[in-house]
């Protein structure tokens, strides 16, 4: 195997599993409607493509893609939406669907551009978010820790998920879409980034 290849932290069966039992709740929170999944492109490929399986109820699927980090270090985020999604989205319910959510930015960005679309609602899915530490390390946590980690601790953006598949560790993780420089997107499961050279 890969030496960059650490921990498994979620295997195929498990992401699976979730997968499809978060497909069947969303067929009954939109039971009636005919709502617009929108994917967030690249690391949501294989997301979208178990999700929409998974959900026995009509929908139809957009896309739109984000690309923020360089390595394993968050940058600004840069959105792409397709020309003409206004019109497929304008006054339905549309669920944005996003493999993780690490500092919330890039759904905070996403909703903002989609709500100007003027859809009915837009709700929020993430698979994976990160355990992020308290904002505020006093004392007694940097003590235990014995240095300062050099990443923002906080969630700027209030976009909360509506829904979440797991809470993982605040580590760089790959596999089931996520990338380290393009890298990684085909492993079933979900791993944690060894530091390399
Ligand atoms: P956020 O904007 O900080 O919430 O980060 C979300 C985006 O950054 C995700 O859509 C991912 O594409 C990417 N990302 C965040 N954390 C990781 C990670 O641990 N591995 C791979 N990609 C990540
Ligand atoms: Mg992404």
């Amino acid at each position: 195997m890969d030496a960059r290849i650490g921990k498994v932290l979620l295997t195929a069966d498990r992401i699976a599993a979730r997968v499809r039992q978060l497909g069947r709740r969303l067929a009954r929170a939109y039971a009636g409607r005919e709502p617009v999944l929108v994917a967030v492109m690249k690391g949501c490929f294989l997301l979208a493509a178990d999700l929409v399986r998974a959900w026995p109820g009509p929908l139809d699927v957009e896309f739109v893609s984000a690309e923020s980090y360089a390595g394993t270090r968050p940058g600004a985020v840069r959105l792409r939406v397709p020309r003409g999604l206004r019109s497929r989205i304008a006054g339905r319910p549309v669920l944005v669907v996003d493999d993780i959510y690490d500092t919330g930015a890039t759904l905070a960005k996403v909703c903002r551009a989609l709500e100007a679309l003027r859809p009915a609602e837009v709700r929020t899915l993430v698979l994976f978010r990160k355990r992020r530490a308290p904002a505020r390390t006093g004392p007694a946590g940097a003590a235990r820790s014995g240095h300062r980690r050099p990443r923002r601790r906080t969630r700027p953006a209030a976009v909360r998920p509506d829904w979440v598949g797991f809470d993982i560790p605040d580590r760089f993780v790959v596999g089931y879409g996520l990338d380290y420089c393009g890298r990684y997107r085909n492993l079933p499961y979900l791993a944690v980034l060894r530091q390399g050279r």
